[in-house]
């Protein structure tokens, strides 16, 4: 899990429900440890605040900043992630209004206090049924099946309001077959799950709840109200003196008058701020790194809607059968009147006998062998650029091309491999800020749009990227400010180097429980996700459906899927970069 990752770098958490005391305490143990450290360090003629200063970035943030109250501000207008950066254009604020409108989640009905437990979205009371098709239940291939979900209460009575997190999958063990379904949110509790029949044989339907809508709602107000609950810090260092302080994109427009170091990247704009070093210049920083998450972000009764095997991620079950026998296509329906139902869903892809077969454009091919892939990438450089879910194809992909070593940390990068034979150069590098990642140094720490202004691109040349798991815990504007910068350095690079193949990985499923929804629940990723594939479509680039990819898989979610998954996506990019003239018509 990424999350075990970060662990190594986040110990500065504190416990809930901190009462002054305990804090004056801990201000005693501090001045007593600085006070003997310093004596100690004096005698080193070392001085360091790393301790210090770390335990009062978390108490400064938690207290200070974010102990103010009332009601929410407006959606995308004034977060306190915007006034930090540049002002949008016009153009820009019609996109972000027209992108806030394509995730518009539905919103719970007003009343007076939050719903108690017992009157929210309980999956195990929930049901769901097989809808016949055409009055008969008999179903062909090139069909599609609907499933009809209503949801309930912890007390059995029906929802009347929509808004719960759904996913579906139609999935055959025996074929190795998945794929995933649509839900449609009827607004009043109940819901379809529609899927294409594309195999014949048995299929199974799964429909699980992700979250309630409940517990959406507060997922949407940590991420107005609550945008530094992930925050990162930056070690300054000048001969021997040190200092570490707490680092952000964003700061709340009431934020106490504090010393900053700006940080905005003079090339894109990207806002980013750390406290200033009390002794040490801005200039003096030296890394970046996971700072640590804020807590308590939940209410007690909010707490409530987080439980697992509860309310996160609980399947929901059928009123009936919940599978279906797939008949062959019925071929007698070509020559007759009757025209078969438009199939109104189509995925960007599915399992068989544990392939990914894509639709749309190149069809996926096989790279069994080593001779095959090597034979693919001959001649290619391939830049791969993002999270550590990027970092998983270059790794796979090091398996082919041996890994040239740059003596770098295998989990920061940068991360080069090499075959000098068949002229094949693969390269990593993380993105930009905000990256919960163990230190990285700033000499390593460059935004993804810089980077691919130093490229010249070409026929020859690939660029891979992947952000979207360190965005889940901001306001989206961060996201979309960022993903805006990386597509006009997009645009740029296809009119320097036509040819330039561009493969953009989507979010995927996660492992989740209650301390992970805080920050990386798939209910972020589901928004940038939709964000990502709305502001990148029409660029001529490829996506990788690693949102499908994991939900029509039967393997555990989780924010570095197994191996198999990752064999997919890789082939299902191979394809893309060496594509099969022959299948290609
Ligand atoms: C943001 O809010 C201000 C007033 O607080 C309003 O004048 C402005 O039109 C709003 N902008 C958008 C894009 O909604
Ligand atoms: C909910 O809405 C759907 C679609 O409009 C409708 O088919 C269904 O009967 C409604 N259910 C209830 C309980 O009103
Ligand atoms: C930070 O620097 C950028 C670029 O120089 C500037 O536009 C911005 O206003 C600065 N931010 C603050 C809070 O001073
Ligand atoms: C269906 O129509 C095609 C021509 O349109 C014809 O060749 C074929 O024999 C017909 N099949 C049946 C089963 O009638």
């Amino acid at each position: 899990m990424l999350t075990a990752e970060y662990e190594a770098v986040a110990n500065h958490e504190r416990p809930k429900g901190v009462i002054i005391s305990r804090h004056l305490s801990k201000y005693a143990l501090i001045f007593l440890f600085l006070a003997l450290s310093g004596l100690f360090f004096l005698l080193r003629n070392i001085l360091t605040l790393e301790n210090l200063s770390c335990h009062a970035c978390s108490t400064l943030l938690s207290q200070a900043a974010f102990a103010q109250k009332g009601p929410i501000p407006p959606y995308h207008n004034s977060t306190f992630c915007s006034h930090l950066g540049l002002e949008p254009t016009p153009d820009e604020a019609l996109e972000d209004r027209y992108l806030f409108n394509t995730i518009a989640w539905p919103k719970l009905p007003a009343r007076p206090a939050p719903a108690p437990l017992i009157q929210t979205t309980d999956p195990v009371h929930s049901l769901f049924t097989i809808l016949p098709s055409n009055g008969r239940r008999e179903w062909h291939v090139g069909d599609q099946l609907e499933a009809l979900v209503q949801m309930h209460d912890f007390q059995g009575r029906p929802k009347r309001y929509g808004g719960d997190f759904l996913v579906a999958r139609l999935h055959s063990p025996e074929l190795g077959a998945g794929v995933a379904g649509k839900v449609v949110d009827h607004l009043n509790g109940s819901y379809s799950a529609l899927f294409p029949l594309l195999w014949g044989g048995p299929a199974r339907v799964e429909i699980t709840m992700v979250h309630s809508s409940e517990a959406v709602a507060v997922l949407q107000r940590l991420r107005e109200q609550r945008p530094n609950r992930v925050f990162f810090k930056s070690l300054f260092r000048s001969g021997k003196l040190s200092e570490t302080t707490m680092c952000i994109p964003c700061l709340p427009p009431n934020y106490p008058q504090q010393p900053l170091c700006n940080y905005t990247d003079l090339h894109t704009g990207e806002p980013w701020y750390c406290l200033k070093p009390k002794l040490l210049s801005c200039d003096t920083r030296i890394n970046h790194a996971m700072g640590g998450y804020q807590k308590p972000l939940y209410t007690n009764k909010e707490e409530l809607l987080f439980q697992s095997h509860v309310n996160i991620k609980v399947v929901i079950r059928a009123s009936g059968p919940d599978r279906i026998s797939v008949l062959s296509k019925k071929i007698e329906l070509e020559n007759s009147s009757i025209k078969p139902e438009p199939v109104k869903y189509i995925p960007s892809g599915y399992y068989y006998q544990g392939s990914w077969r894509s639709f749309g454009g190149t069809p996926a091919r096989q790279f069994k062998d080593s001779s095959s892939v090597t034979q693919c990438l001959t001649g290619k450089v391939i830049n791969m650029y993002g999270d550590s879910t990027v970092r998983q194809w270059f790794e796979y992909l090091s398996a082919f091309v041996p890994e040239f070593n740059l003596h770098r940390p295998k989990k920061v990068g940068p991360l080069m491999a090499v075959d000098s034979k068949h002229n094949i150069l693969l390269k990593y590098r993380c993105h930009g800020p905000p990256i919960r990642i163990l230190p990285v140094s700033t000499s390593e720490l460059r935004y993804v749009a810089n980077e691919l202004d130093g490229l010249a691109g070409g026929p020859n040349t690939v660029v891979v990227l992947s952000l979207w798991a360190h965005f889940t815990s901001f306001p989206l504007e961060v996201y979309i400010r960022r993903m805006r910068h990386i597509r006009q350095a997009l645009v740029r690079l296809l009119d320097r180097g036509p040819g330039t193949l561009v493969v953009i990985r989507s979010a995927n499923f996660v492992a989740m429980d209650q301390e992970t929804s805080m920050h990386s629940s798939d209910w972020f990723s589901l928004q940038l996700d939709r964000v990502l594939r709305t502001m990148f479509t029409g660029l001529g680039v490829v996506f990788v459906d690693a949102w499908e990819m994991t939900l029509a898989h039967h393997l555990p979610h989780n924010i570095h899927p197994p191996p198999a998954i990752i064999k997919n996506m890789v082939d299902l990019i191979l394809s893309h970069v060496c594509p099969d003239k022959k299948m290609k018509s």
